[in-house]
């Protein structure tokens, strides 16, 4: 990481709209924490790609100077032509393998969003895929979205897709851990990637089969894609959890807090307190320490929270949205980081495992692993994740 890097939090943005601004110019390789992201919105600032144009001086002759001059009208500064727009992509088309809740609402939410031409629905249980691309369609009516969505139960559906999302699998019951899937999934995993290897051979795919790190590292192997093109979902959601305990602990909105998990999505998932903020400041100004680590602890087991409740399956509407944001980080929809899991060469002293950490997205994958600065503790916690992923890989 550039020593240069700026880090744009809230209090930039608040700066520039005391100062009347109505833009804020982001460099690339510039980090722009949640929070910031989310004063631009409240304060109506936009936030643009720079370097931007900046506004010329008018060219002109001697004889349109003279004119000028004789009728004072003399136009120093010319408007900026507006500056190049955030290169936000269209999709052409999303796959989901897998039907179910978390692959329906994805599909719900990407058609409500209109950002890509089609996507495919695909699902072993028959008529399942084909039902809920068919109710989406009878949506559109409404939502007038341009979106066309079609469902199969075969997997060449993925056929040229940019993006796959896989969350297909089974899905935890009370009392399992997501390391109780790892050979159920693994052959799930394997036939996904099968087709995707051949149907749809430059495609990113986001995993959310678990247990999400190892199913990720399974489709990494499977696909032999490199790491820029096999991200898992996982820390995003998390992190929706933690910053969602956080705030309701603090009596804040969401929107203020500003917090990341790394790690697994288990047990070995580390919630990084040392740079979670609530309204800028660390999080220690406004909890004890023992309420953020009971945040913390939801942030673990949130996910087991609702298998809990449910009884009959996981979570499906916030993991839906956490792939959602995943795709928008691709698209360019998004700016800054999001935690994903990757495939880690030597970032944080960690070499061939995949696990969660903030990454830098783009329209061909992974930019970049962003590199935290951690405690020692947190830094030791995630060589305990890392080592735990690779022990239950080697059984
Ligand atoms: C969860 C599942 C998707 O955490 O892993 O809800």
């Amino acid at each position: 990481m550039s020593e240069r890097r700026r880090v744009i939090g809230s209090e930039q943005i608040e700066e520039a709209f005391r100062k009347g601004r109505l833009t804020f110019e982001i460099l690339p390789g510039d980090i722009v924490t949640a929070l910031a992201k989310e004063t631009a919105q409240g304060r109506g600032i936009k936030l643009l790609d720079g370097p931007l144009e900046k506004a010329a001086v008018a060219r002109t002759d001697g004889g349109t100077a003279l004119m000028r001059g004789l009728t004072r009208r003399s136009p120093k500064w010319v408007a900026p032509r507006s500056s190049a727009p955030r290169n936000i992509r269209r999709l052409n088309k999303i796959a989901l393998i897998g039907a179910g809740g978390v692959g329906g609402n994805i599909g719900h939410l990407a058609a409500n969003a209109d950002m890509v031409d089609e996507i495919a629905l695909i699902d072993i249980v028959p008529g399942l895929a084909e039902s809920a691309a068919l109710d989406l369609m009878h949506a559109s009516g409404i939502t007038r979205s341009k979106t066309k969505l079609y469902g199969g139960s075969d997997l060449a559906l993925v056929k040229d897709a940019d993006v796959i999302v896989v969350t297909a699998g089974k899905a935890r019951s009370p009392g399992m851990t997501r390391a109780d899937l790892i050979s159920i999934n693994r052959r799930v995993i394997q036939s996904a990637a099968e087709q995707i290897k051949t149907q749809a051979p430059n495609s990113i795919v986001i995993v959310v089969t678990n247990p999400l790190d190892e199913m990720t590292t399974e489709m990494l192997r499977a696909t032999e894609f490199p790491r820029e093109r096999v991200l898992g979902m996982a820390g995003t959601l998390d992190s929706s959890r933690f910053r969602n305990a956080l705030a309701e602990a603090a009596g804040v909105y969401p929107a203020d807090v500003e917090a990341v998990t790394i790690g697994s999505h288990g047990d070995e998932m580390v919630p990084i307190t040392s740079l979670a903020k609530i309204k800028g400041r660390a999080v220690s100004a406004f909890l004890s320490q023992d309420v953020i680590d009971d945040c913390a602890h939801k942030a673990i087991h949130g996910g087991g929270a609702v298998v809990a409740l449910k009884k009959t399956g996981s979570a499906t509407i916030a993991p839906a949205h956490s792939s959602l944001e995943l795709i928008d980080h691709i698209r360019g929809a998004r700016v800054g980081s999001v935690p994903v899991s990757v495939e880690l060469k030597g970032e944080y002293g960690i070499d061939g495992v995949v696990l969660g950490v903030p990454c830098h997205l783009g329209q061909s994958g992974l930019v970049e692993v962003e590199q935290l600065r951690l405690t020692e503790k947190e830094k030791t916690a995630l060589h305990a994740a890392a080592d735990a992923i690779r022990q239950r890989l080697a059984n």
